[in-house]
């Protein structure tokens, strides 16, 4: 099954073609990046507009590239959610277009799942079916949760951030130390001279039961709003003296308190699951230190950590052709007239 991936729910302008789930045949991404770097995060009418603009061009690309043609695509599939609604919009509409105009199913793809399913994508990455069941850690600049995974399309959310999400934690205290967007890649680049242990940031908050989390265990989910504080605290009462130490020391310090809530609340979640293996997906996943420190956590569990690759960690379509090829997603009679779903569950 050929499969045509094409992913618009933030900032990325994203088209690819996979073959039968595993096999990604092209995986074209456009990212915004310099459209929204001046204004600290995005914008969402620049996104939509670019995302017009853009999407034609991806898709051309991608299925030129894929070498199967227009002749070979048995299906298209586009994220219908969650994300930005004018930008979902963009590219359900030209999706919807792509099917009609091929007489093929189109296929409505959950966001957040195509992440998780990253991680099995290309043929030397493992098997999901040998992989079940496991938990999940997904971290972007828009969610932060741990999932448990007992098969493709059943999932029990464990636990989320009840404010910022993991990326935006990077993203804001980036933007309080001035050093520009997107903010996490700076960090962990700049956070390898530092000294993460000499300043110390609250990990993650410590929540109480409560009806926000839905019957959600506390010691699961995550608060990254006072560790924001306390950077606004430190840097009041230590400015900027640009001193490159002294900065890489501080990025280090607030790199560790994000990493260590996500770690510590993995630690947890994996003594109280018997599971297979621990996933790490999403933007984030592209920390360094994060990615050292959930090696630990696995290792100590004695279960596999599976990374997606670097160019499906952040978003693209690859993963949103590839979970559609695995049989995942939604599709049938009603496909052409199912709208976007902004805040749609897992
Ligand atoms: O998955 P993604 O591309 O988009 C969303 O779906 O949100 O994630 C983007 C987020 C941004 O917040 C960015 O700062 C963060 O991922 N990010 C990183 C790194 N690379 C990207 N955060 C920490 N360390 C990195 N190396
Ligand atoms: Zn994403």
């Amino acid at each position: 099954m050929n499969v045509l991936g094409i992913e618009t729910s933030c900032d990325e302008t994203a088209a690819a073609v996979v073959v039968d789930g595993r096999d990604v045949r092209a995986s074209c991404i456009f990212s915004q990046v310099a459209l929204h770097g001046p204004y600290g995060g995005v914008v969402p009418e620049i996104a939509s507009r670019s995302h017009v603009t853009t999407l034609p061009r991806m898709i051309e690309q991608a299925v030129a590239e894929s070498g199967v043609g227009w002749g070979g695509i048995d299906a298209v599939a586009a994220t219908f959610g969650p994300g930005l609604a004018s930008s979902l919009l963009v590219g359900v509409s030209g999706a919807r277009g792509i099917a009609q105009r091929l007489n093929k199913p189109l296929i409505a793809i959950n966001h957040i799942e195509a992440h998780i399913y990253s991680v099995f994508l290309d043929g030397d990455a493992p098997q999901a079916v040998d992989m079940m069941p496991f938990l999940a850690l997904v971290v972007s600049g828009g969610h932060t949760m741990i999932v448990r995974v007992t098969g493709l399309g059943q999932y029990e959310v464990l636990g989320r951030t009840v404010d910022d999400a993991a990326g935006e934690a990077f993203d804001k205290g980036a933007n309080m130390m001035n050093l520009g967007y997107p903010g996490g890649p700076i960090i962990d680049k700049l956070a390898r001279d530092g000294d993460a242990q000499a300043i110390h940031f609250p990990r993650g908050g410590r929540l109480k039961p409560s009806p926000m989390l839905g019957g959600m265990d506390p010691a699961l989910c995550f608060s990254f709003s006072g560790l924001k504080t306390a950077l606004l605290y430190h840097l009041r009462d230590t400015p900027l003296s640009g001193d490159a130490q002294a900065l890489a020391t501080l990025a280090a310090s607030y790199q560790e308190a994000i990493v260590e809530a996500l770690a510590g609340r993995c630690r947890t979640a994996l003594a109280g699951y018997d599971v297979k293996a621990l996933a790490v997906v999403g933007g984030v996943s592209m920390n360094g230190r994060l990615r050292e420190r959930l090696a630990d956590v696995a290792r100590e569990a004695g279960v596999t950590l599976l990374l997606s690759k670097p160019r499906y960690c952040a978003d693209n379509a690859a993963m949103i052709a590839g979970l559609a090829g695995a049989g995942e997603g939604i599709r049938g009679g009603a496909d052409l007239a199912m709208d976007i779903n902004p805040n749609m569950r897992l």
